[in-house]
């Protein structure tokens, strides 16, 4: 059964192949929140939030720190590079906002270290042509160590031989990368230039499964908040090209510590349109081109990394692929994103179905050679050639905006609650 606060519970998952503009919606529905967590992944992660004209984009961070009665934790299943953290609470208070009262980082949350930044770059350097296009910040080469049992985490930090423990992980590390034909870091010049951020770390590091069991018990209300996307999962994914950790209902539970029966309302947020940035198989992709299709929608929607800075390939709306993560991971409701940046289009297909070799499949393959050589399907949809932007009442969206909307619906069978018109919090349509 579930308890009796999960119906005030959200999990916020990204179906797509990220950047579906999460962080927009996490950020309206921290409001009412009182405790935000993040789950997995690391600094790879790029939420962009808007609050009164200024744009922060975090990495690390959970979105809901913008509000100032979140407490905000940093889950287990997270990947924690002390740097990053430092960096971005930094650049947060200088703003105004002192995050250090109510932020918690768990202890089993496992550290991203130098090393694993020289690894992810050695790896993906070995790949050459294939490779997969990491955003470089350690992610895979700290989940490589967790999985190992050799990895350093977070509650290391309060016990008196972690400098020894330090020092001897990233000399060993060190061979590693060495034997791969990466560049060799100077480990103590490492170990002293971590020291200042693993101060900061340090008072925040909390057994933060027993806090979240406590809030449960109190009957706090809680926001999950998913890095990537559903598409980019280490599982379902088009694997190799995805992320390393579980982008889906199953991290939140593992990268929590709270049972399923606390999750509540699953929310996947689906952009109005396909992006994906690094390598990889994408049914639909546009001509990325100058002048292209592709390169149109990705300066209209500004697709270009929030980590990385690098330009996003684009395509349609592919719904067979949206309905993939629907299934996997028991979606109540849609949040429709960005569908302003369809304003000006005439027609618009969307994908419905794979065919591949001229049968229809009913569910994404798992090889990424059949993926790349699906067909996908289109129904092609009546444009509204009219402004949306900043629109906030579904009687105001055009008629076949709405109708686009309805037929994401009915092609997910999950209904659409929450429309993106704009990166303002007020540009949002709830239905
Ligand atoms: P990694 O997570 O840095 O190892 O990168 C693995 C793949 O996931 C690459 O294709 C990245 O571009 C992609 N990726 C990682 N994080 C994000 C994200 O937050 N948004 C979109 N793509 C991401």
């Amino acid at each position: 059964m579930p308890s009796q606060n999960s119906s005030r519970n959200k999990v916020i998952l990204g179906l797509q192949w990220g950047d579906e503009g999460k962080g927009k919606v996490i950020d309206q529905l921290a409001e009412t929140t009182d405790v935000v967590v993040r789950c997995q992944g690391g600094a790879n992660a790029g939420h962009t939030v808007v609050v009164g004209g200024k744009k922060t984009v975090l990495h690390l961070l959970p979105s809901g720190v913008l509000h100032p009665k979140a407490t905000c934790i940093i889950g287990n299943g997270v990947v924690l590079e002390p740097k990053a953290l430092a960096e971005e609470l930094a650049e947060l208070a200088a703003s105004g906002c002192d995050l250090r009262s109510r932020l918690l980082v768990s202890d089993r949350a496992h550290l991203v270290l130098p090393c694993h930044k020289a690894l992810d770059r050695t790896y993906e350097a070995a790949k050459g042509t294939s490779k997969v296009g990491t955003t470089l910040r350690g992610i895979g080469p700290t989940y490589m160590d967790k999985m190992a049992r050799t990895n350093l985490r977070a509650g290391d930090l309060l016990q008196a031989d972690f400098p020894a423990r330090l020092r001897a992980h990233l000399t060993a590390q060190n061979h590693l990368v060495k034997a791969l034909g990466g560049d060799p870091l100077d480990v103590e010049a490492e170990i002293a230039a971590l020291q200042p951020h693993l101060a900061v770390l340090k008072p925040l590091v909390a057994d933060t499964a027993a806090f979240l069991h406590r809030a449960a018990a109190q009957g706090k209300t809680m926001l999950f908040e998913g890095a990537q996307g559903v598409l980019l999962d280490i599982d379902y994914g088009t694997y190799p090209y995805v992320t390393s950790s579980n982008t889906g209902v199953g991290g939140v539970i593992t990268g929590s510590g709270l049972s399923h029966k606390e999750l509540g309302e699953v929310i996947g947020v689906v952009k109005a349109y396909t992006t994906r940035v690094g390598g990889g198989p994408f049914p639909g992709e546009l001509d990325q081109n100058a002048g292209g299709k592709g390169d149109e929608i990705r300066v209209r929607g500004g697709e270009f990394g929030a980590t990385t800075g690098r330009p996003r390939r684009c395509g349609w709306l592919d719904l067979a692929a949206v309905s993939f993560a629907c299934r996997l991971n028991g979606v109540d409701s849609i949040a429709l994103t960005k569908l302003d940046i369809l304003d000006v289009e005439a027609e618009i297909p969307v994908c419905v179905a794979y065919e591949l070799d001229g049968q229809r499949l009913d569910s994404v393959p798992a090889s990424i050679s059949e993926l790349a050589r699906v067909k996908p399907v289109y129904e092609v949809l009546p444009g509204w050639t009219t402004s949306t932007v900043g629109v906030s009442r579904w009687q105001d969206l055009p008629v076949n905006a709405q109708k686009y909307v309805a037929f994401v619906e009915k092609i997910t069978g999950v209904p659409v609650k929450w429309i993106g018109t704009g990166p303002g919090r007020e540009a949002t349509v709830c239905r």
